[in-house]
């Protein structure tokens, strides 16, 4: 049985994240050969958020030993005597790096001598994300291919997200799980740059996946309302995981927030979100119980504020994912993105989704983050845009996924006319 073999590469933010898969030809299997994650939240912590130059510049540094780490993981990574790939070839490879100057200089010392690896494509995000980060994985993407003579799959992160949520591990190998859904399906997205809510209307391994963006924050990401209101406390980036920690504990306390957080644009009666003003009440809120000497926050006062921050942003996206199903009758919900990493806002959803019996599909938590796992499944579902190692590809920051949609649709209106 024939077989693909794709390497994802993931540098949109701040995670040099690299996966090597194999995809048999039914399409129903993948397994994973490699796959290794260097987080540079260390180097941007001190910063209280992501500094763009910073990330270019861990990602210079870490591209080629995480694909070092991925290809001995697959067991691919085979040193050679002589030159792996022609003088033009690595000439070609020179050019194209020529904006990274560190990397070219690791790519240079290890590429050329280890044997060309039995791939069949390179997947890489193209957007959306960081632009200097994106290059930075773009241009790799391109060098690699040009030596290895291999075609380049541009992906976009967010459909990265969907189809993290679309495998299933069963004895050591991952099912794909995009034939039993039934379309349309409702995602939720929900990461350190977006909050979106998109009608997925079907995703076809040969044909890819269509999307429609119906509704999507105004102001803040979750992951990034989240950040901010740990800064506020006094934590490091990122937020989200020290806040649900701290939520925990208050609930096993039983640690209340001295005072309630709103839940923003909760009923307004759309499915787009609002986070901005939940950040700016814990703003007051923490300088009125500090007092006028600044004074930091008690343990359980910063307890319960984080319980009550992640119960007021878990109440906003239930609700929210609540009308989405109801105004497109859909029986799938698909959620992806780092801040559905949080265990109570999974348990939330899931529990939404068995009250009105609907099936959820969630990633593990560890592919719930940034990881070249979801880049190399979307390079696989995207396969038939592939284009030469030559191809200029452009980091694109606001890389949409599919339309933002126009009007009311179909569904609803049929869904309201019904008895
Ligand atoms: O998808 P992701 O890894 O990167 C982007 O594409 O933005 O998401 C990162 C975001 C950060 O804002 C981080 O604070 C949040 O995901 N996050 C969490 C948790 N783990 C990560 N938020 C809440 N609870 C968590 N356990
Ligand atoms: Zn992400």
């Amino acid at each position: 049985m024939s077989i693909l073999r794709i390497l994802g590469i993931e540098t949109s933010c701040d995670e040099t994240a690299i996966s090597l898969i194999e995809v048999d030809e039914a399409g129903a299997h993948v397994r994973v050969l490699g796959n290794a994650v260097h987080s540079q939240i260390d180097v941007h912590a001190s910063y209280g958020g992501v500094f763009p130059t910073l990330a270019k510049r861990e990602h210079q540094r870490n591209l080629v030993p995480v694909l070092e780490k991925v290809l001995r993981q697959a067991d691919m990574l085979e040193r050679m005597n002589r030159a792996s790939a022609t003088p033009e070839k690595i000439e070609a490879a020179e050019a194209i790096l020529s904006r990274e100057p560190e990397l070219w200089e690791s790519f240079k010392a290890t590429v050329p001598v280890i044997a060309r690896p039995a791939i069949d494509f390179i997947s890489v995000t193209i957007g959306p994300g960081l632009e200097p980060a994106l290059w930075v994985g773009i241009n790799f993407a391109r060098a690699l291919a040009t030596v290895w003579d291999m075609p380049v799959v541009p992906c976009n992160h967010m459909e990265g997200h969907i189809l993290a949520a679309l495998i299933q591990e069963k004895a050591g190998t991952f099912e794909l799980l995009e034939r039993s859904i039934s379309y349309p399906a409702i995602s939720l997205l929900i990461s350190g740059g977006h909050t979106q809510i998109v009608l997925v209307e079907s995703i076809d391994a040969l044909r890819g996946g269509i999307y429609r963006i119906v509704g999507e924050t105004r102001d803040d990401a979750v992951g990034e309302c989240f950040d901010k209101i740990a800064r506020t406390l006094g934590l490091a980036y990122p937020g989200g995981p020290k806040i649900s920690r701290l939520a925990a504990l208050a609930r096993k306390a039983g640690i209340e927030s001295p005072e309630p957080l709103p839940r923003p644009m909760m009923e307004s009666g759309d499915i787009d979100f609002s986070f901005s003003g939940l950040k700016t009440a814990v703003l007051y809120l923490t300088r009125r119980l500090s007092g006028a000497s600044g004074a930091p926050l008690d343990e359980a006062a910063m307890r319960g504020i984080a319980r009550e921050t992640e119960d007021a942003i878990t109440d906003v996206l239930v609700a929210k994912m609540r009308k989405a199903v109801e105004r497109y009758a859909v029986a799938t919900l698909i959620i992806g993105g780092g801040v559905i990493a949080n265990s109570h806002i999974r348990e939330a959803l899931e529990k939404l989704a068995n009250e009105c019996s609907l099936s959820i599909f969630l990633p593990q938590i560890d592919h719930s983050t940034d990881n070249g796992l979801m880049i190399a499944l979307a390079g696989y579902f995207g396969r038939t845009k592939a284009v030469s190692a030559d191809t200029t590809l452009a980091a694109a920051g606001t890389l949409a996924l599919g339309l933002r949609a126009a009007a009311e649709p179909a569904a609803a209106q049929k869904a309201e006319k019904t008895p």
